[in-house]
């Protein structure tokens, strides 16, 4: 038997990359690629990129010339981009660095298998296509055994609601689902190899059409799993929270009590400017019945600072909007310019505003985060344990609230879910003792 040839991925961007990431390099294990942890001798490098903000997409160009030095060392090495860059500037990326071989579009990853062919025969590939065929259907399957206790699984993909400032609908496509049936089959599957938690994936995971109850269908019917103990999705909109998923959050107990909810802006003016379709009361509303529901849920969000025509009290009205909500945890973003979105048309604000609007939004977002943790100390939580921690003997999970616990315990929680009381909150994760 030959040699397995080695393939390097990197993964930039949000989670539907670490998934597709997965399942490249399960295509490209069919033509026998092994994956490898460094770049230094790989037979193929991917890199799977994200266009989201223009750093990300900068950082592709610079880490290109990286790789081109290895190239320069082993002309046999083949370079290949995926992702949202890939999509978004197609043959460019080869046209600005020539020693690409191959770009691919987030949903033509099933032809990988091929294009790798035809870069192996010296040729160059590329394929930014929409297909109809499900990119998923005829990768292969996932193997077995080398799963840990939790996994990410794609259930929908692209987006409609093309706000003002964003990229994905235009780099993933038109929303599509996928159907219950084979979610249901790859989620058994993970089951039996090990999984206990599963992260419904969505650009838009709420706009979920594949079941005829939509995502809440979905959740009840993954929630019929033996052995999987805990569901949570991702990233969902504030209009695709419909009654059944709000009422889900109160009745499913494998559902876990936490919601990542982007919001964007506290400001109406904003808010529509940003083509979002909901208002700041809309959210409050919506918050409360979701709180409802499940009280102690634990909120996380997206903010934009900065966008084209934010004035203080617009910004104001958003800091606002944070005190009042209260969130666990939450990320913010400086305002950047994405090229073909409506947004980029209008006048940019200045630099040093967005800056210090960041630093005061991110100042209050850490405040909030920090009680959250410490209000967690002296109480009991179930922990999903993953890994071995740094210090010894000590073990790493997650608890529901999606708060890192760390723990002295036993080699055998791995995989298991036990109680734990939290006896101390650091920075990003809380300490612990088995109960
Ligand atoms: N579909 C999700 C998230 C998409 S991208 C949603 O609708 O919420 C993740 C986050 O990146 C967004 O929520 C937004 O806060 C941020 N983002 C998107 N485009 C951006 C831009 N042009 N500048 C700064 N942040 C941006
Ligand atoms: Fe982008 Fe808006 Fe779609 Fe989210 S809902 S992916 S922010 S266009
Ligand atoms: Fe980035 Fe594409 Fe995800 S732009 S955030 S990798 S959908």
């Amino acid at each position: 038997m030959s040699e397995p040839k080695k393939l390097f991925i990197k993964t930039y961007g949000c989670q539907m990359n670490v998934y597709d990431s997965e399942r490249m390099a399960e295509a490209l294990g069919g033509k026998g690629y092994i994956q490898v942890q460094t770049p230094d001798d790989a037979d193929m490098i991917l890199m799977n990129t994200c266009h989201i903000r223009e750093k990300a997409a900068e950082k592709v160009y610079s880490e290109l010339g990286r790789f081109k030095k290895l190239k320069e060392a082993k002309p046999d090495l083949k370079i290949g981009v995926a992702g949202c860059v890939a999509q978004a500037e197609g043959e460019e990326i080869m046209a600005r660095q020539p020693m690409v071989d191959l770009v691919v579009g987030p949903q033509s990853y099933h032809r990988l298998p091929a294009m790798e062919e035809a870069v192996q025969q010296g040729k160059k590939a590329v394929d930014t296509d929409f297909p109809e065929e499900d990119k998923f259907d005829t990768l292969n399957k996932r193997p077995r055994a080398t799963r840990g206790p939790t996994a990410f699984l794609t259930v929908q993909e692209g987006c409609d609601k093309f706000c003002a400032f964003c990229v994905v609908p235009y780099t993933r496509g038109a929303e599509v689902s996928r159907p219950k049936e084979r979610i249901l089959r790859e989620a058994a599957d993970l089951v039996e190899a090990g999984v206990r938690e599963i992260t419904l994936l969505g650009q838009n995971v709420n706009a979920y059409h594949g079941h005829e109850k939509g995502l809440a269908g979905l959740i009840w019917e993954l929630d019929k799993i033996d052995g999987l103990e805990r569901i949570r999705f991702t990233t969902s909109h504030p209009n695709d929270m419909d009654d059944a998923l709000i009422e889900a959050h109160g009745t499913c107990d494998k559902l876990m009590p936490y919601l990542h909810l982007p919001v964007q802006s506290g400001s109406d003016k904003i808010l529509k400017a940003m083509n979002r379709k909901h208002t700041r009361d809309d959210y409050f509303r919506l918050i409360d019945r979701i709180r409802d529901a499940r009280p102690d849920l634990l909120l996380s969000g997206d903010f934009i600072v900065g966008f084209p025509g934010e004035t203080d009290q617009d910004f104001e009205d958003t800091m606002g909007l944070v005190r009042r909500v209260g969130y666990g945890q939450a990320y913010s973003f400086k305002y950047s310019t994405r090229p073909g979105t409506p947004a980029a048309e209008k006048a940019q604000l200045p630099d040093e505003v967005m800056n210090e609007r960041l630093q005061a939004l991110q100042a209050l977002l850490t405040e909030q985060q920090v009680a959250t943790q410490n209000s967690m100390v002296g109480k009991e939580v179930s922990v999903l344990f993953e890994k071995a921690g740094r210090q010894e003997g000590q073990m790493i999970g997650k608890s529901e609230y999606l708060h890192a616990v760390h723990a002295t315990a036993p080699a055998e929680v791995k995989g298991t879910i036990r109680r734990v009381r939290i006896l101390e909150s650091r920075t990003n994760s809380l300490h612990g003792e088995l109960i």
